[in-house]
């Protein structure tokens, strides 16, 4: 079965938790779009080279996580050959026999428009930093900071010409900002269910 379920939205709305506990729920793979990004901005050089070059242990690095990574992975995410270099291997792994779970910025507006669900995932910066400071550990970064980069990102990839961050027409907006991870994850899988019990309906003879 192929199905794809495609989850965008800023930084630290909650996309990561919800799609690896969507993906575990209904047992379909899960790739997280940021981590090339963030590769691709943490090995440096030429990053149109890098993007092209991409190997599985630039993805195993244990340093993609930090507030930095986060940050040069936005700068090189501009770059329209960049993107590019990056798609099919998220089209094929869309597409992969057993479900899949793609969580990003871009992944049901331009990677897989004829996704089975889009969910676009949001919460107020406010919201996010607090999560993204606790996240981190007091002593990374001062609120304040943290605050400032979320913002800058939002800027950045909102406002970039490429394939820029905002909710697919028929995306289904998640609004984090006052649910638990509990409640969030719930709506997730309700919407996900909802489209395979419709799915199976029609091939109903
Ligand atoms: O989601 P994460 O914080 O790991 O993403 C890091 C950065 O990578 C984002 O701020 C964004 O600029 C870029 N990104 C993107 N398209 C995606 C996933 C991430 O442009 N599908």
């Amino acid at each position: 079965m192929k199905f794809t379920v495609a989850i965008d939205g800023p930084a630290a709305a909650g996309k990561g938790t919800i799609s690896r506990a969507v993906a575990r729920e209904f047992g379909f793979a899960h790739l997280d779009t940021g981590l090339l990004y963030r590769a691709v901005g943490a090995k440096g050089g030429n990053p149109v080279l890098a993007a092209q070059g991409l190997t599985p242990d630039d993805l195993a690095r244990d340093d993609l996580r930090s507030l930095q990574a986060g940050e040069a992975a936005s700068r090189v995410a501009v770059i329209p050959e960049v993107r590019a270099a990056l798609v099919a291997f998220q089209r094929d792994f869309a597409r992969r026999d057993g479900g899949a779970v793609l969580d990003g910025r871009d992944i049901g507006t331009i990677i897989c428009p004829g996704a089975e669900v889009k969910l676009f995932v949001t919460a107020d910066a406010e919201t996010r930093a607090r999560r993204r400071w606790l996240e981190a550990g007091e002593g990374a970064a001062s609120y304040d900071d943290v605050l400032r980069q979320v913002r800058e990102r939002d800027t950045r990839d909102m406002g970039r010409a490429d394939a820029p961050l905002r909710p697919a027409s028929d995306a289904v907006i998640l609004d984090t900002t006052e649910m638990s991870i509990a409640q969030a994850v719930d709506a997730a899988k309700a919407s996900i269910a909802a489209k395979i019990a419709q799915t199976q309906g029609q091939k109903q003879p």
